[in-house]
């Protein structure tokens, strides 16, 4: 048994659960005009409304004790301060540094590293600033016109995010790409259409060997070659952001253009760094600085505030009272603002490759469960899709709503729609529709007792399903930094409880480990027999059925 399913707050938590676990939320609220006010908190421009949830002030209290058990606090100022709490890989956990306003040196292992930082953000921001301005010139004296990231994972789904969701920022004469899969279609797709005079590449890749990226990035370099006829003006198109310089220098790209990071920031929490390339060049360095100045805001509340009136630490509380109590297996994060719509995957890595762990701090199996399956979609699509289970399937599914205040055009009728679904969903979800006002809609409708009969179990609605709602103002650039900010933090008080290290990713290896050694034996037409008769079945009828067409090395 683990200490942490032995403690008291989790055993009374237990005991908790059986009494709440029946009550309906539509309870809850006719008990208490206050629950809003009780339950929601405002961080500048950003409402937490977390009352739409299975929780009375006994649940809270419970919860709030038990992050004090694991000594939240002390953890919170361990990462801070640059402790290397990512134990299997002995390093700090700082990209909170990447964003520090304050004039106090930051020292990790003997060095105060935010001179470095901000020496290297100072070069991003020139490079991006003269793509933007057209100083920068290709090899044939033409300005930039389309810029292609290449990367995966961290080195892609942030800055490809953060891009997207301020697009109304970004520039119209200046085109973002961005590539990840090793699928030849998503690197010639995007190339088919561009000329490689005015194109310029950002090779993204913290340890820049990773076969997906660098396989794509050898055909970009090839496809410039091709098309200029020559390597000689390689370094006007090719840029690296890295933290393998030499690998960087040995592919070809200038030392100028080769931007650091640092092993202290992990890949999914990398925007804020080099890596943040892409996206000072798509929104310009003030937008980027805003970006990182909301971020700063939330450290300093995660930092400060009592856990009682802490966001992240709330949001992470609910989600370890549905995982581990309600045993709810995912959560969906719904943004209604189309801008946010590369979201939900880029915290589908975020979320699920830190907390995805069964083995503790102490090398043990867990006998909780830990981080959910974490999916979501744009919320009106969603409606259209998959809420059909979150009204009536036979899984609870928390969900969290994102939605702003103003969209970016401010067009009333194109809002109101939206926000209207906004709040009948969560309305929906909570207070679901009992029998008797399915019999009064069915009534008013005009069918008889026999239909009414028939047709009542399908139209009502149990409720009492989760959800919590961020309201902000508006999406720019600093409420972004403040949203990623508190999900990253909601991430980390997750895994200090569950007692797990959310900053390494070693089940990833695997199936690259096998991928290099498969990846030898796709090189000829003999067959294996090396694996499982599955495995060798699907490779042996691949190499067959390819050996029929003649295909291009
Ligand atoms: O395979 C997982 C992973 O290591 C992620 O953690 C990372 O964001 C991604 O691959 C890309 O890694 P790199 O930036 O080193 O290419």
């Amino acid at each position: 048994m683990s200490e942490l399913t032995q403690s008291k707050a989790w055993l009374a938590l237990l005991k908790h659960y059986d009494e709440i676990k029946l009550v309906h939320m539509r309870e809850l609220f006719d008990q208490s005009d206050n629950r809003f006010a009780r339950y929601s908190l405002q961080l500048n421009d950003i409402l937490y409304d977390y009352s739409k949830n299975r929780i009375n002030d006994e649940t809270v209290e419970l919860l709030l004790q038990l992050a004090n058990d694991v000594e939240l606090p002390l953890w919170i100022e361990k990462m801070f301060s640059g402790e290397p709490i990512n134990h299997t890989e002995h390093r700090a956990v700082l990209h909170t540094a990447l964003r520090d306003q304050r004039d106090q040196p930051l020292i990790v292992d003997g060095i105060d590293i935010l001179p470095e930082i901000r020496e290297e953000r100072k070069r991003v921001k020139q490079l991006a600033e003269k793509i933007r301005t057209r100083k920068w010139r290709g090899a044939t004296n033409q300005a930039i016109t389309d810029v292609v990231n290449i990367g995966i994972g961290g080195s892609h789904l942030g800055p490809l995010m953060v891009t997207e969701a301020l697009r109304p920022h970004t520039l119209h004469d200046l085109n973002m790409h961005f590539v990840s899969n090793v699928d030849e279609n998503h690197i010639n797709d995007t190339l088919e259409y561009l000329n490689p005079e005015t194109t310029f590449f950002i090779i993204a890749s913290k340890t820049f060997t990773t076969q997906d990226t660098m396989v794509n990035a050898e055909t970009a370099r090839q496809w410039y070659i091709n098309k200029l006829g020559s390597e000689e003006c390689i370094e006007r198109h090719f840029s690296a952001v890295t933290s393998n310089v030499t690998l960087a220098k040995d592919f070809g790209i200038a030392e100028n253009n080769i931007f650091k990071i640092w092993d202290w920031v992990g890949g999914r929490y990398s925007l804020w760094s080099s890596i943040g390339l892409s996206i000072v060049i798509a929104i310009g360095a003030e937008q980027f600085d805003e970006l990182l100045a909301g971020a700063y805001e939330v450290d300093q509340h995660f930092r400060h505030a009592p856990l009682e009136k802490n966001i992240p630490v709330l949001m992470a509380l609910l989600g370890i009272w549905y995982n581990n109590f309600f045993e709810a297996q995912s959560m969906a994060v719904l943004p209604y603002d189309q801008h946010l719509h590369r979201f939900p995957a880029y915290l589908q890595q975020a979320d699920m490759e830190s907390n995805g762990k069964y083995v503790d701090r102490q090398g043990h199996e867990v006998d909780y469960t830990t981080g959910p399956v974490v999916f979501g979609e744009i919320g009106i699509a969603g409606q259209h899709a998959f809420f059909q289970l979150l009204h009536q399937g036979t899984k609870m599914v928390p969900a969290d709503i994102l939605a702003p205040v103003y969209d970016f055009r401010c067009i009333v009728k194109h809002h109101r729609a939206l926000m209207s679904n906004v709040f009948a969903q969560t309305e929906a979800l909570m207070r679901g529709k009992t029998e008797q006002e399915v019999y009064q809609e069915l009534k008013a409708e005009g069918l008889d007792e026999i239909q009414i009969k028939q047709l009542m179990p399908y139209k009502v609605f149990l409720g009492n399903r989760p959800t919590s709602t961020l309201l902000f103002d508006t999406l720019d650039a600093k409420t972004l930094g403040s949203i990623i900010a508190l999900y990253e933090h909601k991430i980390f008080v997750q895994g200090v409880i569950w007692n797990i290290n959310s900053f390494d990713q070693w089940g990833v290896e695997l199936g690259k480990q096998l991928a290099k050694n498969i990846a030898h034996e796709l090189n000829d037409e003999k067959l294996v027999k090396s694996h499982d008769c599955s495995t060798n079945g699907l490779i042996n009828h691949y190499k067959r059925q390819r050996s029929k067409k003649t295909c291009k090395k």
